[in-house]
């Protein structure tokens, strides 16, 4: 794994010329008072570095003569360590992670600028740490004043993004092994739940046998807080109180991945609680599925990512028309949005070691990404017929019948040479088989 590491660093310093990049580590999360959460390494960090650990500044040199892969980590320190646990230390970050160069992470100022004086530019994506934003534009505006004088020097800082984001767009075989067990243990969770899910069940005692599933298979945990929404709760994108007792004639709809490895998969589906889906559920459920199946069905290499969104959007708003929870022309009811009260995401997203994974999606309106091998997306259409949700403007009540139902199906695919891989086929989601 350390080899692929050094590719990829490799790949990115051939692309920044006389450039530095620099990468920071994520910051510990609190979880309450003097108790943090479990580690989380930044994900550009990690992909460049595959170290785990807080405080440490990662940077890339490719004009410096003697170092271009230099670590800023903690130093060892047992009565330290007994307490938060083992860290790498210096050594290490060289003997294991391959630094040309490793410090203890208090000399970075000292350290930093013969790293930084001859580039061009600095390569660096502001996160979340602001203090540590600051320590880089302080470092850029030391140099920037002394450049007169010097006549070289960083006069730009660049996001990483422009470089980065589409190499981790474009999974490697050993990415895609990890995505792959990923996308296997939340397959058998959401076939546990739905062998358990029944009447006087409680929301979280669903979310409790899958996340147990994540964890016996040496998953880091969910990939993001899993939602296990019951009846009009399906309606709530983002429900994750998980405290409902399940009725029969409910609908549940489950939104759950893990991550593996640091790699996320990214699962829905919606089944009837009882067994038996209403005549208002079977019908808006076929045509999500159908939304869902023909924007899977445009996952190739060459076809635009966009083309993905449109073609699910185009058969959900064509449905809700024949429905009438919508009126009025098809392509009209698209352009002015009026299907949003009830269609309010996009279809999908890139996936990976982040669960909405970076990488542009367009390039600019008239310019469309391409999709090509390698790339792992969400196809996630749905409906919501929210209770007490406003129609659009001009748009009609909603029969009170569709209250209170929302779908959603997702699943994880990977573009290949020719189409595309479900990863996450081992669910069942025909309508005939999400009743019992
Ligand atoms: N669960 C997050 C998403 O589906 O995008
Ligand atoms: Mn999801
Ligand atoms: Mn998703």
């Amino acid at each position: 794994m350390q080899a692929e590491y050094r590719q990829r660093r490799e790949a990115l310093m051939s692309k920044i010329g006389n450039g530095t990049a620099i990468f920071r580590s994520a910051p510990m999360a609190v979880m309450h008072n003097d108790v943090e959460y479990a580690y989380r390494q930044d994900s550009d960090f990690l992909y460049l570095t595959g170290l785990n650990e807080a405080e440490a500044v990662a940077v890339l040199a490719p004009h410096h003569q003697e170092h271009k892969f230099i670590l800023f980590v903690q130093p060892k320190d047992i009565t330290k360590e007994v307490w938060s646990g083992y860290v790498t230390g210096v050594d290490a970050a060289k003997s294991i992670y391959g630094a040309d160069e490793a410090y203890p992470i208090n000399e970075l100022n000292e350290k930093l600028p013969q790293y930084l004086s001859n580039a061009d530019r600095i390569y660096y994506r502001f996160g979340r740490d602001k203090s540590f934003n600051q320590t880089v534009l302080n470092h850029y505006q030391r140099l920037l004043r002394v450049y007169p004088k010097r006549g070289i020097g960083p006069t730009a800082i660049q996001d990483t993004c422009t470089i980065l984001d589409s190499m981790r767009m474009v999974k490697t075989e050993s990415e895609l092994a990890l995505m792959r067990k990923a996308a296997d243990i939340a397959v058998e969770a959401h076939n546990l739940a739905f062998e358990i899910a029944k009447p006087g069940v409680y929301e979280y005692e669903i979310q409790a046998e899958m996340e147990r599933i994540f964890r016996k298979h040496g998953a880091l945990g969910p990939a993001y807080p899993s939602i296990v929404a019951s009846g009009a709760n399906s309606c709530i994108l983002h429900y994750i109180e998980n405290n409902r007792q399940m009725q029969d004639g409910d609908l549940l709809l489950i939104d759950a991945g893990c991550s593996y490895d640091y790699y996320n998969s990214d699962i829905t589906r919606t089944f009837p609680v009882g067994g038996k889906f209403t005549e208002e559920q079977k019908i808006l459920y076929e045509l999500v599925l159908s939304a869902q199946k023909q924007a899977i069905a445009q996952v190739k290499p060459g076809n635009a990512y966009n083309l993905i969104h449109d073609t699910a959007l185009r058969v959900l708003v064509e449905g809700m028309v024949e429905l009438g929870i919508l009126k009025g022309e098809v392509d009209k009811l698209i352009e002015e949005e009026k299907y949003k009260p009830y269609y309010m995401h996009r279809t999908g997203h890139w996936l990976g070691l982040d669960v909405h994974d970076v990488g542009v999606y367009q390039h600019g309106e008239d310019n469309p990404l391409i999709l090509q091998p390698g790339q792992v997306l969400t196809v996630e259409p749905g409906i919501y017929i929210v209770p007490g949700a406003k129609p659009a403007e001009e748009q009609p009540q909603v029969d009170q019948k569709w209250m209170g139902i929302g779908i959603r199906i997702e699943d994880d695919v990977l573009v290949t040479a020719t189409g595309c891989e479900v990863l996450t086929k081992g669910v069942d989601k025909e309508l005939q088989d999400m009743e019992r």
